[in-house]
């Protein structure tokens, strides 16, 4: 992509679908970001008109409360949440498979912490996130619902997630019967589930992968996130 075709939000979403077939696999995910993440700020954050980053940071905000830190952004690319969160003062860190990504969330200089991680994996050791947030990560053709799983395993007892999830791949990959099996399993409390935009102007609100489930929930016991 050049910037005179950032210049058109349909051309900038079109482009960004390109990620969808890209593969799946760590390996494939860490090239094409890579490559994409020297222009992605101005040819998908700013001309796609991409607004699910701030749409997670403001459902974080509103349902946080004080001790809901310090946040694990997962998936945070360059850096578009941390950024919508910058001036709550609250600290986040970012995880993502991608040097490139994270080298731009660096320059940002509003993440505590930037660590190189396959949420295909999960956490290297333990750790005790009061929140764990997420957008544009779980979406067509990227992670799914074991890799959700494995990340939560980032938060402590009763963190708050808020965990953005693309409505076409919600549907396709088989996430609603792992919301419902944690749901009553016990393994999360509290679920809310929204619906928000991705896109500012050009998003067709008709199409799902233009549409992105937003699930709120607290989590309550991760050894049953199975
Ligand atoms: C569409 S971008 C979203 C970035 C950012 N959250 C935003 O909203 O702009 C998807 C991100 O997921 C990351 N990703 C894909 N597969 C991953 C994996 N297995 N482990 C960690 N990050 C991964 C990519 O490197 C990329 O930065």
């Amino acid at each position: 992509m050049n910037s005179t075709d950032a210049a058109d939000p349909y051309e900038a979403i079109t482009s960004a679908k390109r990620a969808y077939a890209v593969g799946s696999s760590p390996e494939a995910m860490r090239a094409f970001y890579d490559t994409w993440s020297t222009t992605y700020d101005d040819d998908f954050g700013e001309a796609g008109g991409y607004i699910y980053r701030a749409q997670v940071a403001n459902v974080y905000l509103s349902q946080a409360n004080s001790d809901d830190v310090p946040i694990a952004d997962v998936g945070c690319g360059t850096g578009l949440v941390g950024l919508a969160l910058a001036s709550s003062g609250r600290p986040v860190d970012g995880f993502d498979v991608s040097l490139g990504m994270l080298a731009k969330a660096g320059d940002k200089h509003v993440y505590r912490e930037l660590i190189e991680a396959d949420l295909t994996i999960g956490p290297k050791q333990p750790s005790a996130y009061g929140a764990v947030v997420s957008s544009g990560t779980f979406t067509v053709g990227h992670l799914g619902p074991d890799a959700l799983a494995k990340a939560l395993h980032l938060g402590r007892t009763s963190a708050l997630c808020v965990i953005g999830i693309n409505s076409q791949h919600y549907r396709d990959a088989g996430f609603a019967d792992c919301v419902a099996k944690w749901t009553e399993s016990g393994a999360i409390s509290d679920l809310q589930v929204r619906t928000v935009p991705i896109y500012r102007d050009a998003g067709n609100p008709e199409d799902p992968a233009d549409v992105a489930l937003v699930l709120v929930f607290r989590l309550a016991n991760a050894a049953l996130l199975t």
